[in-house]
């Protein structure tokens, strides 16, 4: 069972301070945090836990980085707050390069010239809203403009988010995977809703452990939006399955992790090409 734990800050500094402290503490085992602007303009932090919740460490966590009476995190089953179409309510359309990623509600908002994403509350990550699908968006648009791949793959792909914006921008069919089920499964229907079900197929696997993964490489662009641990993790089969000249597009780490994320693929043949920052999480484009 996964628990979210939320706590509400009226300044985004704030937020992103107490974010970047919790990516770092041993005691919290690195947990997935995110943090997304209400529509009051104030700042929500939520941490994910596997089973349990250490309360205790996040109180503390709370009280060295922003002092005391700030507050403290509420914990609750994040299925039963049906977190995703709660936190789409009210959501603004997101532009990060040519994209316009929106939900239905919004399709008056698409201009003359953009690549519009359909994304609808559901049970997966990727609105667009976090910076991290932003600052893959705004990757994958630029890298559309200098290269043209031909093997693609989208691993965690959540909502589907950065396999649609792929296949919509360069009619390229892509390789969408997640290690969660429901995710491919609303990848699939996301997939069909923005008119590019022949371009995407989507996969469950836990990273390269699906024979698909294998049948379809080697990629020449890897996109993957997880998180520092598990990139660092991948970093061997990443490599091992790609093409001898690709790029490798990372996101869902902290600025402070960008050092060993970096080291992980560097030792495997990969150089630093660019990074971007977007609310204190980094976008890495590395190259072979
Ligand atoms: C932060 S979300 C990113 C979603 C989307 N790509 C985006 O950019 O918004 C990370 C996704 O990676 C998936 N994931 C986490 N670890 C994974 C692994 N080892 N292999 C495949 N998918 C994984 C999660 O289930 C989740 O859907």
């Amino acid at each position: 069972m996964t628990l979210i734990a939320s706590l509400n800050l009226a300044k985004e500094s704030d937020a992103i301070r107490l974010i970047e402290a919790i990516g770092e503490d041993d005691a919290l085992g690195y947990p997935s945090a995110a943090t997304t602007e209400q529509a009051d303009q104030s700042w929500t932090v939520d941490v994910y836990f596997e089973d349990a919740a250490d309360e205790d460490a996040l109180a503390r966590v709370v009280a060295e980085t922003l002092g005391p009476n700030v507050g403290a995190f509420v914990v609750s089953d994040l299925v039963d707050e049906d977190w995703v179409a709660k936190s789409l309510e009210g959501l603004k359309p997101v532009r990060a390069g040519r994209f316009l990623v929106h939900g239905s509600h919004d399709r008056d908002k698409i201009q003359p010239g953009d690549i519009a994403i359909e994304i609808e509350a559901g049970e997966a990550f990727g609105t667009g809203h976090h910076g991290t699908t932003a600052g893959c968006l705004e990757e994958i648009d630029r890298l559309g403009k200098i290269h043209d791949y031909k093997s693609i793959l989208d691993l965690g792909t959540g909502t589907g988010v950065l396999a649609i914006a792929i296949a919509k921008a360069w009619d390229k069919p892509v390789l969408a995977t997640d290690i969660d089920p429901i995710a491919t499964r609303v990848t699939a229907e996301n997939a069909v809703l923005n008119g590019v079900g022949d371009k995407i197929d989507a996969a469950t696997a836990e990273g390269f452990d699906n024979p698909a993964m294998v049948a379809r490489a080697p990629f020449d662009l890897v996109v993957a939006n997880i998180l520092a641990g598990p990139l660092i993790a991948l970093a061997p089969d990443v490599a091992r399955y790609l093409a001898p000249k690709a790029t490798v597009v990372l996101s869902g780490l902290l600025v402070a992790q960008g050092p060993s994320v970096t080291a992980a693929y560097v030792a495997e043949g990969l150089t630093l090409a660019r990074q971007g920052e977007q609310e204190g999480w980094l976008t890495l484009t590395l190259e072979r």
